[in-house]
């Protein structure tokens, strides 16, 4: 039995930091775990100009503690018509990493997305011609149709023909949830990769109804089937570099959790390699975490891997009930458990 895993410093390809004191309660959680992390930019305003990537980058380095080796990599949110030199300046500059598609309301802070890809062709012929990658939400907004058929509807009428419009770009399928979107994935050429969160790794959609309606375990996209569920779980511990590590950590505060039309979003930070670890071990799979934590990342980003290393134990580590964030709480993954991973 392997009780201790020596991999090389991992990294977080997606991530909502938030701003004002919540950056500052949760920012260390991310920067003690990870080297670099992508930053989703769906603040209030969200990021849509370099100058914003710009300052929204110095509040986090400014939040995070320096003796932490932490580096943000920053991303722009697209909207309509907007101008594809913005885009291409800001990585030019090296402020923007990638550029994040969210469909018009599929989530929290997406009121400002694309109602139509149409509207970004301009913006997506530079990123193809650029190499800058495409982060996707994956999901239609349509409310007729049902919320654990959005991810692969949207495959449907809106990836597949995406992928076909611009071959040369470089696509994030993110925080998949689906063998649907798996099967996409594998299907298509190396351009196109996915990240998986530990908590869809980690359980199906009974969990939001085990024996009444539980918030914390509602997130979007939604977690579906257990036959979803086995499907990501092989993707991620099958050492295919198309799949990697991307928390989507997603902290709220609790009144914004536990409340009558509750936020989604899963803050699995804190204990977020401890997560994966416990999937990949229940899968046996321990050998395969390294690539998928900290190394198929940065190849499909064409950045070095982190220098140093991070050292994950078999010791029980058992997860605070609550943690503080933003003047009050907010309750992590796998709040109250007890894990059999700790990290060192
Ligand atoms: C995210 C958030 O709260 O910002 N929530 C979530 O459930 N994942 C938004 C998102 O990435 O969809
Ligand atoms: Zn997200």
């Amino acid at each position: 039995m392997t009780n201790t895993l020596t991999i090389r410093r991992p990294d977080d390809w997606h991530v909502h930091l938030r701003d004002g004191q919540m950056l500052k309660d949760v920012v260390d959680f991310t920067a003690r775990q990870f080297g670099r992390a992508i930053i989703m930019p769906n603040l209030k305003p969200p990021v849509t100009t370099v100058e914003a990537g710009r300052a929204y980058r110095e509040r986090i380095m400014a939040a995070v503690d320096p003796a932490l080796d932490f580096t943000p990599l920053m991303t722009a949110y697209l909207t309509d018509g907007m101008d594809a030199s913005e885009i291409e300046r800001g990585h030019a500059e090296g402020v923007f990493t990638a550029a994040k598609l969210y469909p018009a309301n599929a989530t929290t802070n997406s009121s400002h997305g694309v109602t139509d890809v149409v509207k970004i062709h301009d913006t997506l012929e530079t990123m193809q011609r650029i190499g800058m990658p495409l982060l996707i939400h994956g999901e239609v907004t349509d409310q007729h149709v049902d919320i654990f058929d959005r991810e692969a509807v949207f495959i449907d009428q809106v990836l597949q023909e995406l992928v076909q419009d611009f071959p040369g770009l470089k696509v994030v399928f993110e925080h998949i949830t689906t063998k649907d979107a798996v099967d996409f994935v594998m299907e298509s050429g190396p351009n196109i990769a996915a990240t998986i969160t530990p908590h869809h790794l980690d359980f199906n959609r009974n969990a939001i109804f085990q024996g009444g309606i539980r918030p914390h375990f509602y997130c979007l996209p939604i977690a579906k089937r257990e036959l979803h569920r086995d499907a990501l779980r092989k993707a991620a511990t099958s050492g295919n570099a198309k799949f990697f590590l991307g928390t989507d950590t997603a902290p709220h505060v609790v009144a914004a959790k536990e409340s009558a039309c509750g936020c989604a979003g899963i803050f699995c930070a804190p204990h977020a390699m401890e997560s994966y670890a416990k999937t990949f071990d229940e899968e046996k799979a321990l050998d395969k975490l390294e690539g998928f934590a900290s190394l198929f990342g940065p190849a499909f980003y064409g950045l070095p891997v982190n220098e140093g290393t991070m050292t994950l134990t078999r010791k029980d580590n058992t997860v605070p009930a609550s943690i503080t964030a933003d003047g009050t709480e907010a309750i992590p993954f796998h709040a109250g458990e007890t894990l059999a991973w700790s990290v060192n």
